[in-house]
């Protein structure tokens, strides 16, 4: 087993590049089955969620080889579709390859993500899209076995926004004979990306970003080059651990535009944050205040992956912080942890109410998921003392090397096996 071993209360100073998003990348991979071809995807973070992705790729008979910061996915020819219980398990967004294999091979067999770290999390919607589009979905022994001879553009209209099956209908519908349309689409940056790559492939996608996506399906894909852009949230994370170590820092080849939400509660709790150009500053001297109820919300609102990271930092906040968690069910689970450290945090339902309190101590705490681990981190770098942060690898299926990044930044960090 591994842990982090941090010393805490050292202010920041420092710099450091993001990388590229995980939540980009993820849904790009998966649309590279429907190239045919070779495609080359530069800043391609080193994420265990990027490897099994990779593994599912070459399951289905791509060949996939790492170049640097780029991974080469030749889509030229596959030889299965289906994706075996043990890869579906290791990542539950997985999920977004049904629609890719589906539009590739008029057939998709994969079991059925259930339960996990985040709350019930079900695919509804997706299984929906894809059922109006013509898809045959039928599901047995927890295995979902989808066959689609011909599928055929539709209006869908989603209840809720939701990513995952926003990526999926997108995927599915540039096989689609005519025009998709997606109502009440998922605007998160990562759609424009994953759009921004189905034209790089030489697919006819329009709209993403608002709330209406177009898909012309029928087009003849072929291989391409793509670079992705970087991660907003991993940028939110490094923000927010400055804002609780204080110091300055500068976090770069971010678009500031992406993380306003979050820099906008940064610089109301009292810290100083510019951008110049595709970096973005941020000094913190005095001790943080409290800010107004953070609603996490469907982009453009508050990011629900980022509200772990800010209420770690607004732990020793002057005064009290509501934060309201409407897009999963069961996303406080740092919040146990975090009491450990000395957090004042109570929550109900929905709510989390964390009244600040002087300081935090350092101490033994385990991350249960991914951004709920960043949160324990962040909380140990304006810690006093020692922390011991384990269940990495939770952490490290969304953050490349953090221990370096944060070691950039000025943080005392370090990665050891411990028995
Ligand atoms: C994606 C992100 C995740 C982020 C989330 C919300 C990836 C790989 N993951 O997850 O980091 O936290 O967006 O920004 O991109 N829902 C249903 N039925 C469905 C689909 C979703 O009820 O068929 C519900 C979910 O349970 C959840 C909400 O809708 O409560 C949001 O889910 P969704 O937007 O789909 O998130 P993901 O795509 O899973």
């Amino acid at each position: 087993m591994q842990e982090f071993l941090i010393q805490g209360g050292r202010p920041f100073s420092g710099s450091v590049e993001v990388h590229g998003a995980k939540n980009s990348v993820l849904p790009i991979l998966a649309a590279s089955l429907l190239s045919g071809g070779m495609c080359r995807i530069h800043n391609c973070p080193r994420l265990r969620d990027v490897e099994t992705s990779a593994e599912i790729l070459t399951r289905l008979g791509c060949a996939v080889r790492r170049e640097d910061d780029a991974l080469l996915v030749d889509a030229t020819t596959l030889t299965r579709s289906d994706i075996p219980d043990a890869l579906m398990r290791k990542m539950r967004s997985s999920v977004i390859f049904l629609g890719a294999i589906l539009a590739r091979c008029g057939q998709a067999e994969m079991s059925f993500p259930g339960g996990c770290e985040l709350g019930s999390r079900p695919i509804d919607l997706h299984l929906a899209a894809l059922g109006a589009l013509g898809a045959d979905i039928r599901e047995s022994g927890g295995c979902l076995h989808c066959a689609a001879t011909h599928l055929a553009g539709t209006e869908i209209h989603l209840s809720f926004p939701s990513v995952g099956a926003t990526e999926n209908i997108m995927l599915a519908a540039c096989a689609a004979e005519g025009v998709t349309v997606i109502e009440n689409a998922a605007r998160e940056p990562e759609i424009v990306d994953l759009q921004d790559f189905l034209v790089a492939i030489g697919a006819d996608v329009r709209g993403a970003g608002g709330s209406t996506v177009a898909i012309r399906g029928g087009k003849p894909l072929h291989g391409c080059d793509y670079r992705v852009r970087a991660d907003r949230i991993v940028a939110a994370t490094y923000l927010a651990a400055a804002a609780a170590a204080g110091g300055e820092v500068e976090i770069c080849g971010t678009d500031y535009r992406r993380i306003s939400t979050v820099t906008s509660i940064l610089a109301e709790a009292g810290c100083n944050i510019r951008s110049t150009g595709d970096c973005v500053l941020l000094r913190r001297t005095g001790r943080l205040a409290a800010v107004r109820p953070v609603r996490t919300a469907p982009y453009p609102g508050f990011p629900t992956d980022a509200q772990a990271p800010i209420m770690a930092a607004l732990c020793t906040a002057r005064g009290t912080t509501v934060f309201v968690e409407n897009i999963f069910e069961s996303r406080y689970r740092h919040v146990a942890e975090l009491r450990r450290m000395g957090a004042d945090i109570r929550v109900e339902g929905k709510v989390a109410v964390v009244s600040g309190v002087e300081r935090l101590s350092g101490a033994s705490v385990r991350a249960d998921d991914l951004r709920g681990g960043a949160a324990l981190l962040i909380a140990a770098f304006g810690a006093e003392g020692e922390s011991h942060v384990t269940g990495l690898s939770h952490i490290d299926r969304g953050y490349d090397a953090p221990e370096a990044a944060f070691s950039r930044l000025g943080a005392d960090i370090v990665r050891r096996d411990v028995p």
